[in-house]
């Protein structure tokens, strides 16, 4: 079964041809990061405005990429929530107006719940139930997930998302938008001791809290005049962030004896993230995995491959 998967939730504009939930034959991202830029953040009308102009050539090269002919699609699977409303509305509308006129199935899927789905779309198979977490610009939220229809929301944050803090933090230190690739390089460099950030501990809870930090950070920042801080700083920051992640999400794993740990969203692309879960999961025995780079950002991949196993479940016509 090939199901067509549309996402237009941030700033992307995204389809997809997936088979059997599994094997990805195209996955189109036309990004307009590039426009925001200068803004230091996503404006939502210039995101919304460009899904416009875009969605129609990028559906079309989804089937082109994909061999796939229109007819031969069995469902389209479109983003419903969460994400910006301009957005979100370009895709919906679209994917309801192309269901109607094939007279397909029109599967509606969670962007969250979509991007730790992003881990079965790759060779090395996860076997549920899982701890997941994701964390991207605009989420941070724990799962444990039983089966794919099955998704108990175990905390979120409860301010800030893990990416947005990155961002906000590189903007403090005037490094661009976004902030999580280029804090991540700079960290590499600026190992130390001397500056310590603590994100806010909330203990006996899974919910996460990183606005705190990013106050923190902008006060260190304004008392310090050297270059050379700024890679400390970074790495201060990242250090904290990523003890806060690992730790509640291996703790959420040891209480409900989950063996498994997905990861997903933009700041699984992080690489102390990784090392970090990497050496915590061996010492508990846990697997830890994540989507392939490309999948780890806003895709329509895993929107039509989460959709397959919602056929028959949820369907408007
Ligand atoms: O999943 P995504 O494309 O967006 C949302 O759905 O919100 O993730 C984008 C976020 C941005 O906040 C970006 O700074 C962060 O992911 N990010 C990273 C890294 N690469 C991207 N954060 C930390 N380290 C990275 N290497
Ligand atoms: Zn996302």
């Amino acid at each position: 079964m090939n199901i067509l998967g549309i996402e237009t939730s941030c700033d992307e504009t995204a389809a997809a041809v997936v088979h059997n939930g599994r094997d990805i034959l195209s996955n189109i991202v036309a990004s307009s990061l590039k426009e925001h830029q200068k803004y230091g953040g996503i404006i939502p009308e210039i995101a919304s405005r460009r899904q416009m102009l875009l969605i129609h050539s990028v559906v079309e090269r989804a089937l082109k990429k994909a061999n796939v002919k229109i007819d031969h699609i069995s469902a389209i699977a479109v983003t419903i929530s969460p994400g910006l409303i301009g957005s979100l509305l370009v895709g919906i509308s679209f994917a309801r107006a192309l269901a109607f006129a094939l007279a397909k199935p029109l599967i509606e899927v969670d962007h969250i719940q979509a991007h730790l789905y992003a881990n079965f779309l790759q060779p090395r198979q996860p076997k549920l139930p899982a701890v997941g977490l994701v964390v991207s610009g605009g989420h941070s939220s724990l799962f444990y997930l039983k089966t794919f229809n099955r998704f108990e929301l175990l905390g979120q944050t409860r301010d800030d998302a893990a990416g947005e803090a990155f961002d906000k933090v590189a903007r403090i230190l005037n490094l661009g938008y976004p902030g999580g690739p280029v804090i991540d390089r700079l960290a590499q460099k600026g190992k130390n001791a001397e500056i310590r950030f603590r994100c806010a501990e909330l203990s006996d809870s899974s919910d996460f809290s990183f606005s705190g930090i990013k106050t923190a950070v902008l006060y260190h920042a304004r008392n310090t005049k050297s270059p050379l801080a700024v890679e400390k700083i970074a790495y201060a920051f990242q250090k904290s962030v990523v003890a806060t992640l690992v730790s509640k999400s291996i703790d959420a794993c040891r209480k409900k004896k989950a063996k498994t740990l997905l990861v997903g969203g933009g700041v699984a692309a992080n690489s102390a993230l990784r090392k970090e879960f990497a050496e915590a999961a061996r010492n508990q025995d846990i697997q830890v995995f994540y989507p392939p780079l490309a999948l780890c950002l806003d895709n329509a991949a895993m929107i039509a491959g989460l959709a397959y196993h919602r056929v028959g479940e949820k369907e408007i016509k």
